[in-house]
């Protein structure tokens, strides 16, 4: 081999190496995903999900709509599940963080499957949301070794113990493939583990209770509706009707699973189906839909609003529907 063959080489693959370099994430520091509020006496937390708005329309009706749900909550936290975009551009989602904004209520969002079908970038989105205001608690780190776009912990704080964790996470991208929609990635549940873990420490080696909110359904929302309707102990339907196939990814990652091991986490939060709203108490966890926000893609008249859980002193948890139709405000 001659020189100009070796330095070829050489330089071949130190071009692979920076390029590695280059797109490596980092390891992170699971403090850095905590924000705060304040705990107060039957915390009460909104659920607005699917609101799909596109960059077509006059929105107009459905803002109307959505501020009949939230002013019958009068919540002190609003989160908004994924799929609040199909198709919009940049002013549409400024006007739509603008108007939860102006409720001047503490407000956050996680990603669903088709925010990323847009006009913008998902990186303008988080950007956008990173740097929003005090109202709006919401963190992507973006270089971290965290899969995903919105993983962030909002801390309910009592005095200075957490008294409970909402933890927020990405189930991901419009990425419909082999295994069905995207899921919750192994990075994520390593990160979810490390977040309870923390909180763990931080209150004096006692588990700290917590709630997640993400977009698509676990898989075991089919084995809880299954055994609910079987009558096992193990699954009890609390509220709310299953009028389509539940569509959760088809590979299982044991989210769910890890989630029992910890021993944290006692209701998971989700949409995506747009015309399920049931809640199932699943070997102790509330495996639970939202309920639609608007009527954009599909949706029925009467399964539209919003959900709201009311977290107590003592930790019991307490839901409450928000239907409306819009007949309301035409
Ligand atoms: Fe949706």
């Amino acid at each position: 081999m001659n020189k100009k063959s070796l330095l070829l080489i050489f330089l071949v693959f130190s071009l692979i190496f920076a390029l590695v370099g280059c797109v490596e994430k980092k390891e992170y520091n699971i403090d850095d995903y905590f924000l705060e509020l304040t705990y107060k006496d039957d915390f009460k937390i909104l659920q607005l999900t699917d609101i799909h708005f596109n960059n077509k329309d006059d929105h107009q009706i459905h803002y109307k709509f959505m501020d009949l749900t939230i002013k019958d909550a009068n919540a002190d936290l609003i989160v908004v599940t994924g799929d609040l975009f199909t198709f919009a551009d940049k002013k549409t989602a400024i006007e739509l963080f603008e108007f939860i904004d102006s409720y001047g209520i503490p407000w956050t969002v996680c990603f669903g499957n088709h925010d990323e079908q847009a006009y913008f970038s998902i990186d303008w989105l988080t950007d956008l949301l990173n740097h929003y205001g005090n109202n709006c608690l919401f963190k992507d780190i973006k270089d971290d070794n965290v899969h995903g776009r919105s993983n962030f912990v909002i801390n309910l704080m009592d005095g200075n113990n957490i008294h409970t964790q909402i933890i927020v996470m990405d189930s991901n991208k419009l990425n419909f493939s082999y295994f069905g929609y995207d899921y919750i990635k192994e990075s994520q549940i390593l990160w979810y583990e490390r977040v309870v873990n923390r909180a763990k420490e931080l209150n004096g080696g006692n588990i700290v209770e917590s709630i997640l909110y993400f977009h698509i359904p676990l898989p075991e929302i089919d084995d809880a509706w299954a055994k609910a309707e079987e009558g096992s102990a193990d699954a009890i339907l609390e509220s709310g009707e299953k009028r389509e196939n539940a569509c959760p990814p088809l590979n299982n990652t044991n989210f769910f699973n890890k989630i029992l091991e910890l021993g944290s986490t006692k209701a998971i939060n989700t949409g995506h189906d747009h015309v399920n709203n049931f809640r199932i108490k699943y070997k102790g966890i509330y495996l639970t839909y939202g309920i639609k926000a608007t009527s954009y893609i599909y949706y029925d008249d009467d399964m539209l609003g919003g959900l709201s859980l009311t977290v107590k002193r003592d930790h019991s948890l307490e839901y409450t529907d928000y239907f409306h139709t819009y007949s309301e405000v035409e």
